[in-house]
Parts: structure tokens; sequence; C-alpha cells
């Protein structure tokens, strides 16, 4: 009788009945008599005992060869565990590639206490290991899950370049690029795009890799990053605040829920709960005063003083030291883009906000935008931008402006929060930052 083929992981189901598994050896145990083994799919794992002939067979296998099972799979009797809850009783296998003896190196064990560099430069096998694999499987999960809820917003996807002729976060960390002949970059945001959509489209987002030159090595700055980006029409700046805790704490809630992601949530950050709303709505004003308080100094070891930036280490010892998630809004305009929109009641700030998470700190950074074009070019003028490039950003003023806003969401971020990695390098399949692009 010719067994049915099956991914692993609907193998479970398939109890006293013969089936067919291909996958790569992931653990392996040879004796004279019996062999066991763990293969692995993508799917799933199942652990397999090979004896008699196939025993004999076996001593050749080698870790992360490629193989064919064939054999029943049969329920674990009481007091034994293995995934799935099953067992696979071996009759028969192919081999389809063999692996050269060595694999080992890329175990989970070896992984942990391994030099960082050998591991990057062998990325292409370490992505097989069991951390590296849950947390890209995790990763799927979010992405799929924020797209499950842009529909349920009613907002439509959207692919903007990523070649561009403009710049959105600052000149020092564009990657230029000879396009043509002309200077070209490397899009650092897709918002000046997304904003062109509204007129067209409504509400809009685009999930798109943005890139940075980011010249220090940080636990959270890639240089090329997957960005999950919004902007919302006729909004005010409390609806995009709303929105913002709406999608975290209900994406964060999918995945908990996917029954795929959520058991390797749980695996990768033991005890981690989906956050609730209301989420800490906190002034820059009020965070400087806090840091003041809490003696945490500046950059230049000084006490905070209103219009400091408020870099990484400060921002992660006070999320961390309040343990939850803060809105951290109103920053002022000298430490933000050209394009953010100046609070009504104190000119000095903005109608800005970053989401701050413990262990991580920015998340996510969004703001109302400038809709009048007079102090859109006033705010082109200050950071010293030649607004000619911008013409067509700028006429979305012209032709029928309206109040707007959106956001922008580091993916390897927000892993880095929910699968408790210590940094977005982890999230990531292939990391760039400066010094490496290979694989
Ligand atoms: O705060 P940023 O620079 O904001 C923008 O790009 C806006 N134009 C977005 C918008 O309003 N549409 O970047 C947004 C988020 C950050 O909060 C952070 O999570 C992530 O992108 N991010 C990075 N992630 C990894 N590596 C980097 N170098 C990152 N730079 C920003
Ligand atoms: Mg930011």
């Amino acid at each position: 009788e010719k067994p049915t083929y099956t991914k692993i992981l609907k193998s479970y189901a398939l109890k006293d009945q013969r089936v067919k598994v291909a996958g790569w050896v992931h653990r392996l145990r040879v004796s004279k008599k019996l062999a066991f083994l763990v293969l692995r799919d993508g799917s799933g794992y199942i652990q397999a005992v090979l004896s008699g002939d196939c025993a004999l067979a076996a001593v050749n296998l080698t870790l992360e060869s490629s193989l064919y099972l064939y054999g029943t799979v049969k329920a674990l009797p009481e007091g034994k565990s293995a995934p799935g809850g099953v067992e696979l009783s071996v009759d028969y296998f192919e081999v389809v590639g063999l692996a050269p003896s060595g694999a080992e190196a890329f175990s989970n064990k070896i992984q942990e206490n391994a030099d960082p560099s050998l591991l990057l430069d062998q990325r292409h096998l370490a992505l097989r290991g069991e951390t590296l694999s849950a947390v890209m499987k995790v990763r799927a999960s979010f992405l799929k899950n924020i797209r499950r809820f842009y529909e349920e917003e009613s907002l439509t996807e959207v692919t903007p370049p990523n070649m561009v002729q403009t710049q959105v976060e600052g000149g020092s960390t564009l990657f230029k690029l000879d396009y043509y002949g002309e200077e070209a970059y490397l899009t650092q945001s897709s918002q000046l795009y997304l904003e062109t959509f509204n007129a067209a489209l409504g509400d809009v987002y685009c999930i798109a890799e943005s890139f940075r030159a980011e010249k220090s090595h940080t636990r959270r700055h890639l240089s090329e990053y997957t960005h999950v980006e919004a902007e919302l029409a006729f909004i005010e700046f409390n609806d995009l605040l709303n929105h913002i805790e709406k999608l975290l704490t209900n994406v964060i809630k999918y995945v908990i829920e996917d029954p795929i992601a959520g058991p390797l949530v749980e695996q990768l950050n033991p005890g981690f709960k989906a956050p609730e709303g209301p989420f800490i709505r906190m002034e820059y004003k009020d965070a400087i005063t806090w840091l003041q308080e809490h003696g945490i100094r500046n950059e230049e070891d000084k006490e905070f003083q209103f219009g400091d930036d408020i870099a990484e280490a400060a921002e992660r010892k006070m999320v961390d030291t309040i343990g939850k998630p803060i809105l951290l809004i109103r920053f002022p305009v000298a430490i933000k883009s050209f394009y953010m929109k100046k609070c009504a009641d104190d000119p000095r700030v903005t109608e800005s906000v970053d989401v701050l998470m413990p262990t991580v700190g920015e998340i996510t950074g969004g703001s109302m935008r400038i809709d009048d074009t007079e102090e859109l070019l006033a705010g082109f003028k200050r950071e010293g931008i030649d607004p000619a490039a911008y013409y067509w950003f700028i006429e979305q003023r012209t032709y029928g402006t309206c109040p707007h806003g959106g956001y922008g969401l580091g993916t390897e971020r927000i892993l880095a929060w929910l699968c408790n990695r210590f940094t977005v390098r982890e999230c990531v399949p292939y990391p760039r930052f400066s010094g490496r692009a290979t694989p």
C-alpha cells in the first residue's frame, strides 16, 4: 500500500497510519540495534525510531542530511514526550542528500556559545537552528496579522518605490546610489509616498524595506529593516494615538492566539502576556522631568534639559523602570523631522509620538503632518533641504490638502521585544549592518 506523503505537522494526527515524510536530520543517535533521529521539515519535528536493517543502514547518516522516511505514526507511551506526542516507527528510508559531518556546529547548544561573526558567515545554516527558525515563524505571523489588522481597519496595501531622490529622516543616514548618472537613494521611509496615496486610495499602508546608513553598532539598528508604515487621512492627533494603540494590542493578541506562533513566543519569552490598552501617554516635557528626578543624564553627561534628544540608553532606562508600554508624545520641533505638524496650543512642540516598549525602547514613530504649503516650506528651510525634488509631495497641499498623519513601525524591534531577543539582528533572517552584507 502506498503511504500518504505528509508534512510533519499534519502527521501528528495520522496515528497508526503508514506515512511518508521528508526533511532534514535535526538530531541523531545511532547505536548497534537502534537509531533515533529527529527529522525537521519546517512545519515541525518528528522523532523517528529505526530498528533492524534500517538501523544498520543508518550508521552513515549525518546531521542535516535530507531524507524520506516511511513508517507508522505511533502515539507515545505514557511518560514519554516528543514533538506532536508521536513517534515514527520507520520501516524504510531514502537518503536524498548526504551532508558532510560537522553540522553539529549549527545546533542550538553550540550556537549559544559560538563566535558571533562565524555564525553570521554561516547564517544560511544557522537559520536552521531552533531559536532562529522560531523567531522567523513569529515574524511571519506578525506580518500576516498586521495585514489582517489593516484589512479589518479598511486600509489598502500599496507598494511605494525603494529607489528615490528624496530623504525623509535626515541626510546623514542616506545610502546613495548611482542612478544612471544621477544621484538617488535607497528609501529611508515610504512615508512621503504613502501621503500621495491618501487622495487616491484613502487610508493606506505598506510593508517595505527601509535603508539607513547607521554608522555605529547598537542593539536596535540595522542598515536594512522591514518597515511597516501607514498613513491616515482626515484624522486628528488623538485618532492617530488610538489607532496605534489598537494596532499594537490587537496584532500582538493575534500572534499569541496563532496556534503556530503562540507556543513559539511562550518558548522564546516565557510568561509573556499581550499588553492591554490604554497605554501610558507621557509628554516629552514630563519625560525630561522624570529623567531629571531619576538622576539619568544626557549624552553629554549633563542633566537633561527641554530640547535634548532622549537617546537610546536613557530612553530604555526610563521605559524599563516604568515597565509598561509608553506613548511618548509632543516632541520639540528642533529634534524632529521637517514634516511634523506643530501643536496648536504650543508651537515649540509637535503632534508626534514614539511608542516605547520595555527592553527595546522606541518601536514606532509617528506624527501628524504639516498640511499647509508655506509651513512645510519653512520646515524644509529649517533643515536645509532644497524643496525642488519634493514638488510632488508639496503638491499634496496644493491639490486638496487635508489633516493627516501616520507612523512607521520597525518589525525587528517589535520582534526583539516580543521574542525577548537581545538585538534586532536575531529578528531578521540576514542582518545588514556596517561591515556585513554577506550572505
Ligand atoms: O522613527 P523613524 O525614523 O520614523 C520614520 O521613518 C517615519 N517617516 C515613519 C512614518 O511616520 N511613516 O522610523 C520608524 C521606526 C522606528 O520607530 C523604529 O522602530 C524603526 O522604524 N527603525 C529602525 N529599525 C531598525 N534599524 C534601524 N536603523 C531603524 N531606524 C528606525
Ligand atoms: Mg524615530
